[in-house]
């Protein structure tokens, strides 16, 4: 990739969905499959597309909107907008530097970066070329419960600052995209080979060890660290409450961008109730289709105190590395911008539930 093709890229992007045509002619074909897909018929996945824009806004005016302050927080850390890169595997697929490049762009745009356990660089090359990035560990509990305990301590003594724990994955979801074209994960220095398996598609990651992971197990990691622990795939209030009980620092509710169960419910859809289940107790964030900051702000009303944005990040990741990377982050400021004036609201913390009318249908 030479820079005058990655500035003339960059040029062409005016909004984050400009990112993915662009990756598409970049990235192999079975590989570019495997980010966009979802799994069986991707009813959830097309739902995740929609489902932020059902809502609609009523907006106040005649506020003083001079100075507008679109920064977030999480975990007690300001960014630059709520927004933080949702962990991706393999980003190796996109990037020679795969993680270190995107955590790079993230780091540029000050905005969170949440590494993968399936990661193409490992955890310790990440910390290192980025050491003063605001970096979180994803786990996957691959291999076995002491493997992964040596994970989450290797994560902590790189200095990241929160784990951050994929609860929907007892098992793959069923990707027929990836199936029809023979894709196979790259290599992934945390998660291992498949050895006892033979050939498979995802590697280690197939082995089911995310099967036996229960709450137990949740209480058991607050003693492998002191990170603070976010329970990432949540959908049921219930196990939202169970969450908070259980005195975790924040939840995701998330449908693993359509790629885990099918037509399992979009954020959007339980947000509020997730929300009046945990009262209070910890930080809930949302992702799954959040591509426009009026996402964003739909998400914030409902609740939520920030968001995680996936794919986008992962096709700026392929167009131009960390200036992709640090120029999606960008532009969703940019809409947070205009679109907080318009609602009347000077701060994040403005954005409530009265700033929606009603969820259409
Ligand atoms: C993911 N996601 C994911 N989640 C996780 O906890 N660990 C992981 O390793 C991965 N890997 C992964 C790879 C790819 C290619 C994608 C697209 C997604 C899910 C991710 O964190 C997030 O929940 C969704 O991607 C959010 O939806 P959007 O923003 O992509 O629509
Ligand atoms: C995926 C896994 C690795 O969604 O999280 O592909």
């Amino acid at each position: 990739m030479t820079d005058m093709a990655t500035s003339s890229d960059l040029d062409r992007v005016i909004t984050l969905a400009d990112f993915e045509p662009i990756a598409h002619g970049r990235m192999a074909g079975p590989a570019f499959d495997y980010v966009a897909g979802g799994s069986w018929d991707e009813v959830t996945l097309a739902e995740n597309d929609v489902a932020w824009r059902r809502f609609r806004f009523l907006p106040r005016v005649l506020r003083d909107v001079r100075t507008v302050d679109v920064r977030g927080e999480f975990l007690g850390r300001k960014a630059a907008i709520p927004v933080a890169v949702a962990p991706m595997a393999v980003q190796g697929m996109a990037h020679p530097d795969g993680e270190v490049e995107a955590c790079r762009g993230a780091a540029a745009a000050g905005i969170p970066y949440i590494l993968s356990t399936s990661s193409s660089r490992t955890m310790e090359d990440v910390a290192a070329a980025v050491p003063d990035a605001e970096r979180w560990f994803q786990l996957y509990t691959v291999q076995s419960f002491e493997y992964s305990r040596t994970l989450v301590e290797r994560a902590e003594a790189a200095g990241y600052r929160a784990l951050v724990v994929t609860v929907d994955l007892p098992v793959l979801g069923r990707r027929e995209r990836d199936v029809r074209s023979g894709f196979t994960l790259p290599e992934m220095p945390h998660v291992g080979e498949a050895d006892t398996l033979g050939p498979s598609r995802y590697g280690a990651l197939e082995m089911q060890r995310g099967a036996g992971l229960t709450w137990q197990w949740i209480e058991e990691m607050r003693g492998w660290s002191s990170m603070p622990i976010i329970l990432k795939g949540i959908l049921a209030p219930a196990d939202a409450a169970r969450a908070a009980e259980l005195g975790v620092a924040g939840i995701v509710v998330s449908n693993h961008g359509g790629r885990q169960l099918d037509r399992a419910v979009t954020a959007p859809d339980v947000l509020e109730a997730v929300v009046n289940a945990v009262a209070g107790r910890c930080e809930v964030w949302a992702d799954g289709g959040i591509r426009r900051a009026l996402d964003i702000v739909v998400a914030v009303a409902l609740g939520a105190s920030g968001v995680l944005v996936g794919r986008p990040f992962y096709w700026a990741l392929a167009t131009a590395g960390r200036s992709g990377v640090e120029r999606a982050a960008e532009l969703l400021r940019e809409e947070l911008l205009l679109a907080l004036p318009m609602l009347g609201a000077s701060t994040i913390a403005e954005i409530d539930r009265s700033l929606l009318a009603s969820a259409g249908s």
